[in-house]
């Protein structure tokens, strides 16, 4: 779908009363679960007692409490219950191959057999897994790991404040760029600002400047005002897709343009590709968009989902920046760690992009998502309902009631945008009573093993969603 058709029609969502599904069925659904999931209460009830909000992940579908999972193949979990789910949630996106893919756990196996990841000292998997990236993204002149996506983006905003002598950094409203206290502000809804930024001293983010989505004009005044001051702008970081992996799309000349702005201005690209990288391309969106960033940030796939996740790569007169070196005598961007880039990381790394290359991975995967997105909105019309679905390959979006598309610069607005959230969070939960697992309730991963009838279980789980939500 194209991106003027995208915002059309999530301006219609928008700009409607929404109703999401009733109180009283909600309640109905909790008992469901609840009945099929037996075992899981009580361990729900132990990890409560452990582990904050009872799981340690942000995107784990928590109501009534998170099922215990004991067992993944492919598209499948299956929980302590024995009931099986699909899964298009993917690990957040950190699995492409399908859950614990054999030929690819195999060769990890392989590799540590002889060396484990406390190595703490070069291997040559490293070498094999950085130029078969390179080979992919030749931005990535030189590149260094680190151990999640949040951390290499911080290690991107220092790595390009010592390069350019530079301090701001701008990026957009909804966009994540992990919680570190410089980036974690004005995420997910933009306009935001600090609301998500409890803990963090405002000092911490004096230096983050974050513009309307798409706002190219806003960037130009910035990066313009700034450029006359001492301070200036280090870097512009952008999430190319558009923010939440693009659930508020960017133009399709968007990153080009923000290049060109770049460029002019004296200002450092950064594309936050933890998300694209290795999912929309083994170029990642640089390749998909043309655009080439000088510095690049990977995560996720960059290990499909195995520890530790994170790495920034790009231009080797930049990263030079930053070494291994303890050193005083010069500027650099100081960051270490201590099992980064270690060899079950970059044997993942290695495994990974060759089984994609070898098996044709990101077709197979969009070819699966171009399949849901065609059924959903087929279902969509069918309940004569506003609802969209679309997709970047395998990156599937589908809006329903739209909470990012609520501008909270009102803030009357607020709780509407918090109900909408509320309403996507339950029609993800009626999905999971029907054994589907998805993103909140907006948005799905396919791998390469989804198959067409678990794109059919999909729509029977969201037809029995879309029947509990009154018309409007
Ligand atoms: C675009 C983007 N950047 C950074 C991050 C943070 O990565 P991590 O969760 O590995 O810290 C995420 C995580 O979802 C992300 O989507």
């Amino acid at each position: 779908m194209e991106y003027e058709e995208i915002k059309k029609r999530i301006a219609i969502i928008r700009d409607q009363e929404v109703k999401g599904i009733p109180d009283e069925m909600m309640i109905k659904i909790r008992k469901k679960i609840e009945e099929k999931t037996p075992n899981s209460k009580p361990l729900a009830e132990v990890m409560k007692s452990l582990v904050p909000g009872g799981t340690q992940h942000q995107m784990c579908l928590k109501d009534p409490y998170a099922v215990t999972i004991k067992r993944t193949l492919g598209t499948r979990m299956w929980d302590v219950d024995d009931n099986e789910y699909i899964d298009y949630l993917m690990s957040a996106g950190a699995c492409i191959l399908g859950h614990n893919y054999p030929p690819f756990r195999e060769k990890l196996i392989e590799v540590l057999q002889d060396l484990s990841p406390d190595l703490y000292w070069n291997c040559e998997w490293e070498i094999k897994a950085i130029k078969l990236v390179q080979k992919h993204m030749p931005s990535v002149e030189r590149m260094v790991y680190f151990q999640s996506g949040t951390e290499a983006n911080m290690a991107a905003i220092r790595i390009a404040r010592v390069f350019t002598g530079k301090e701001k950094i701008i990026k957009f409203g909804g966009s994540y760029h992990g919680w570190s206290d410089q980036l974690n502000y004005d995420i997910h809804i933009p306009f935001s600002g600090a609301m998500e930024a409890d803990g963090i001293p405002k000092g911490c983010y004096k230096d983050t400047i974050s513009l309307p989505p798409n706002d190219l004009n806003a960037l130009e005044e910035n990066l313009k005002k700034w450029s006359e001051k001492r301070k200036g702008v280090a870097a512009v970081i952008v999430e190319p897709l558009g923010a939440e992996s693009g659930a508020i799309p960017v133009p399709p000349d968007f990153n080009k343009k923000v290049r060109e702005l770049c460029d002019q201005y004296g200002a450092l690209l950064i594309f936050d590709e933890v998300v694209t990288g290795f999912r929309l391309d083994l170029g990642g969106a640089q390749k998909y968009f043309g655009v080439k960033p000088d510095l690049t940030i990977f995560g996720k796939l960059l290990t499909q989902g195995y520890p530790s996740s994170g790495a920034v790569g790009g231009r080797a007169d930049i990263m030079n920046a930053t070494t291994s070196d303890i050193d005083v005598s010069s500027k650099h961007a100081s960051a270490s760690g201590t099992i980064r880039g270690n060899p079950l990381t970059v044997a993942a790394t290695y495994w990974g992009i060759k089984i994609m290359e070898e098996t044709g991975t990101i077709e197979k995967a969009a070819t699966a998502a171009d399949d849901l997105v065609k059924k959903l909105n087929d279902l969509f019309e069918q309940h004569e309902r506003p609802y969209f679905a679309y997709n970047y390959k395998s990156i599937v979006h589908y809006e329903t009631f739209s909470p990012l598309a609520i501008d909270i610069r009102d803030m009357n607005n607020i709780p509407k945008a918090v109900y909408r959230k509320k309403c996507v969070d339950d029609l993800a939960t009626v999905m999971f009573s029907e054994g589907v697992i998805t993103k909140y309730g907006n948005r799905a991963f396919t791998c390469m093993q989804h198959a067409p009838e678990d794109n059919d279980k999909f729509i029977e789980a969201m037809d029995v969603a879309l029947k509990m939500i009154p018309k409007y």
